[in-house]
């Protein structure tokens, strides 16, 4: 068993995930990446120089089982936990008033209740050593709305929450917790990680205008975003900087949207947005 620092990651098979594992081996960290594209990720590691540093373990979110088992083997294997980051996540597309309850449901079992999961899973190993960090991937839409997405913004309103209060909760075991907010950034998430309700794009949907103006918009924005490495970046400095920032805004729109958020009364902030998208 080798005594390198040893960071539990999940959602690492693309995107912002794959960047920071990359960035984490690259640091001296052993990395146990939990997720549910084992064979993707074997591939990308493939003859890659990180591959050794990492082991990769299948994991469902949905299942508390499959992420017990999986945090049983990486302490088997390494010995210890010294940093999680929750990554895993996408976003539903949906009108409130056209969701299907089955969507909203999944949509918390990912972003917030695997986040959870995953976060008591490895939790007993880090309060018996009195130290750990936690880094909560969240968005700067967990500060800021947008329509068509309600219920991906409240699952990521609820990763800040839930970041706010376990920071108080495990500060007396040692243990950091922080969030990073990116804005937008191009990864696979409007390629393959949007979920449309069956409403959109239905040109009889009463939403039609709105989601005609809104959603090549946003998800143009998404792809033509910045680079995942900045976040990368700041998930390492945030693991490395006892005295970092509790929340890290991360990109352009980030800064963009929650300077204003900030700045102005509620009114003249939702007027310079809708002005912004033209809705
Ligand atoms: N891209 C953006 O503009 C943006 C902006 C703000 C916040 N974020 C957040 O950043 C995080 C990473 O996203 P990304 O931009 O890197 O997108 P991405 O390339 O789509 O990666 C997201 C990863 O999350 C995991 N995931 C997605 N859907 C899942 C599901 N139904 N069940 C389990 N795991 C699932 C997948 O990992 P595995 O297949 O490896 O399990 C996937 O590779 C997400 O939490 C996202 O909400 C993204």
């Amino acid at each position: 068993m080798d005594t390198l620092p040893v960071s539990v990651l999940t959602g690492a098979s693309t995107g912002m995930g794959f960047e920071i594992l990359a960035e984490l081996v690259r640091r001296g960290y052993r990395v146990a990446a939990l997720t549910r594209s084992p064979e993707l990720l074997d591939a990308k590691l493939l003859g890659k120089a990180l591959a050794d540093r990492v082991e990769v373990h299948a994991v469902d979110l949905r299942s508390r089982d499959s992420i017990d088992r999986a945090v049983e083997r990486i302490l088997h294997n390494c010995g210890r936990i010294d940093a999680l980051i929750n990554n895993a996540g996408y976003g539903l597309v949906s009108t409130l008033e056209e969701v299907e309850d089955r969507e909203m449901i999944e949509q918390f079992e990912i972003n917030l209740f695997g986040l959870v999961r995953v976060t008591r899973a490895v939790l007993p190993a880090m309060r018996d050593r009195r130290e750990g960090v936690i880094v909560n991937i969240s968005s700067f839409l967990g500060r800021v709305g947008l329509p068509l997405l309600s219920f991906y913004n409240a699952s990521k309103y609820a990763v800040e929450g839930i970041t706010d209060s376990l920071r108080m909760e495990l500060a007396p075991f040692g243990i950091r917790v922080h969030s990073v907010m990116p804005g937008f950034f191009s990864t696979q998430f409007a390629r393959s990680n949007l979920r449309l309700n069956a409403s959109i794009g239905d040109g009889d949907s009463p939403y039609a205008p709105l989601v005609e103006t809104l959603l090549s918009r946003v998800q143009g924005e998404i792809n033509g975003g910045d680079d995942p490495r900045l976040v990368a970046l700041a998930v390492a400095e945030l693991l490395e900087n006892p005295d970092a920032p509790v929340r890290v805004p991360v990109g352009r729109m980030a800064r963009k949207f929650l300077s204003m958020r900030r700045e102005l009364e509620d009114r003249e902030y939702e007027r310079r947005v809708r002005e912004y998208y033209g809705i």
